[in-house]
């Protein structure tokens, strides 16, 4: 056990320290950290990716038609990984891919990875259908902080809720210390099986940055050893700006944090969104990247990301955009005050968080439905010309519904059900019940009435 005391933090206002301790995850000969990605066609590959200590050579994958009969064991195929040997905290570990290919569509796959004689369990996963068909998937905000302890809650009850999910989306945060590896380890305990049953989809986030030896800002150590994600982005932004056709849907993920550091990398990736959503055949589009087009408090506004990138969401119809970093609970879209919301002219915007790291929420004028200080998971599901979107609690409490219904011209009706809902949680988190002065917690109090009283004309 190691002990560490580390501080937390929150808007540059206040330092909170306090003392944790936390797990060793040393590497073994056995696979652990077994992760599910897609390399190319989700209907016909797969790829898995894990974690060995370095003794370990030969390593591989087995694949077979799934059966209920445990005889498929011996028909399996097996198949060379690619090893990648990764500096880590002055100790080499070994990172394994292996990509199946040529699969059958809407199939079911059993799988294990291995040397040949240290082997993970069998794990099942699905190909995708080679045509647009009805699907889910799930969509989780930062985690960042306590991701064992308190994060665990968010992933398990979203695969209880939806066990069928084909995949799942986390956009950015997924830790708090760029490089730290009992974090990355955290993430991978509170996921467990799961990830090596439904593919992960991921975008980084701030804090899956850090400055290397030259002070030039890099992703994590830890990104592309331990995922698979399309390598179809430009080059320099490889597995964190992708794209992943999706049984008729396109699913883009965009690096705000390098855009944000980088006004080259900032155009180089809108002109290459630009040329992902020219040459589109879908009929839904989904974006998720880290920081909000719209923040959900005054001041957190990413105003250079917005005005790069909202009119190409308009111009392409990009129907929904799933974002993360405010630490709060947002959905709503972009439409001038008193306009009806029936219509929406550009994406539906979600910003969510489903780690405990809780931040004051600022209720603005684009929001229809908010949450504050509540971990929150989301499901979505396309079916034709009907997207439907829940967010849940980790209590598992409906707290988010709304749908989206396309017609022929490719123009989206929003169905908010959320009225029907209960309550909105917008209590302030204790710490900022505490920490606010009378005046802030007036214009709280203030800002919180004129918000209601926006929603109820609204929805009258
Ligand atoms: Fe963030």
């Amino acid at each position: 056990m190691k002990r560490i005391v580390y501080s937390l933090f929150l808007m540059g206002l206040a330092t909170v320290g306090w003392t944790q301790t936390h797990k060793e995850y040393p590497p073994g000969v056995y696979p652990d950290r077994v992760i599910l990605g897609l390399q190319g066609n989700p209907a016909t590959s797969q790829s898995v990716n894990w974690r060995t200590d370095s003794t370990v050579t030969n390593a591989v994958g087995a694949i077979a038609e799934a059966d209920p009969s445990p005889d498929f064991v011996s028909k399996a195929a097996v198949v060379p990984a690619t090893t990648e040997r990764v500096l880590l905290d002055g100790k080499t570990v070994l990172y394994h891919s292996v990509h199946f290919q040529n699969l059958k569509p809407a199939t079911q796959y059993s799988y294990r990875i291995g040397d040949g004689t240290h082997w993970s369990e069998w794990f099942h996963f699905k190909t995708a259908q080679d045509r647009p068909a009805p699907f889910a998937f799930l969509y989780f905000g930062d985690a960042q902080n306590d991701i064992r302890s308190l994060w665990s809650r968010a992933i398990r009850g979203a695969y209880t809720t939806l066990p069928t999910v084909n995949f799942m989306i986390h956009a950015g945060d997924l830790i708090t210390s760029s490089n730290a590896d009992w974090q990355w380890a955290e993430w991978f305990e509170a996921g467990g099986w799961i990830n090596g049953m439904v593919t992960t989809l991921a975008t980084p986030g701030n804090h899956e940055y850090f400055k290397d030896e030259q002070g030039k800002p890099r992703v994590s150590r830890h990104w592309r050893p331990s995922f698979v994600l399309p390598e179809n982005g430009p080059d320099g932004l490889k597995e964190t700006v992708y794209f992943v056709d999706y049984q008729g849907t396109r699913f883009i993920s965009l690096n705000s944090q390098a855009a944000l550091l980088d006004s080259a990398v900032m155009t180089t990736e809108a002109n290459w969104l630009v040329q992902t959503l020219s040459n589109n055949p879908n009929r839904w589009t989904v974006v998720v990247h880290h920081h909000p087009i719209y923040s959900t408090k005054q001041g957190r506004d990413n105003d250079d990301w917005r005005a790069r990138m909202e009119p190409i969401y308009k111009k392409f119809g990009v129907d929904l955009v799933l974002q993360g970093h405010d630490h709060t609970y947002g959905r709503g879209l972009n439409m001038p005050l008193g306009k009806s919301r029936k219509h929406p002219d550009g994406p539906i915007y979600v910003v969510s968080v489903s780690g405990p790291k809780m931040y004051d929420i600022g209720l603005q004028n684009w929001m229809d439905r908010a949450a504050s200080n509540t971990q929150l998971y989301q499901t979505i599901s396309i079916n034709g010309d009907k997207l439907t979107y829940q967010s849940y609690t980790v209590t598992g409490e409906k707290y988010d519904s709304f749908e989206l219904v396309k017609n022929n011209k490719g123009h989206n009706t929003l169905n908010d059900q959320s009225p029907a809902l209960s309550a909105e949680r917008l209590e302030l988190p204790a710490e900022y019940q505490k920490r606010y002065t009378p005046v802030q917690m007036e214009e709280y109090r203030n800002r919180f009435q004129e918000y209601k009283a926006r929603k109820q004309a609204r929805n009258e």
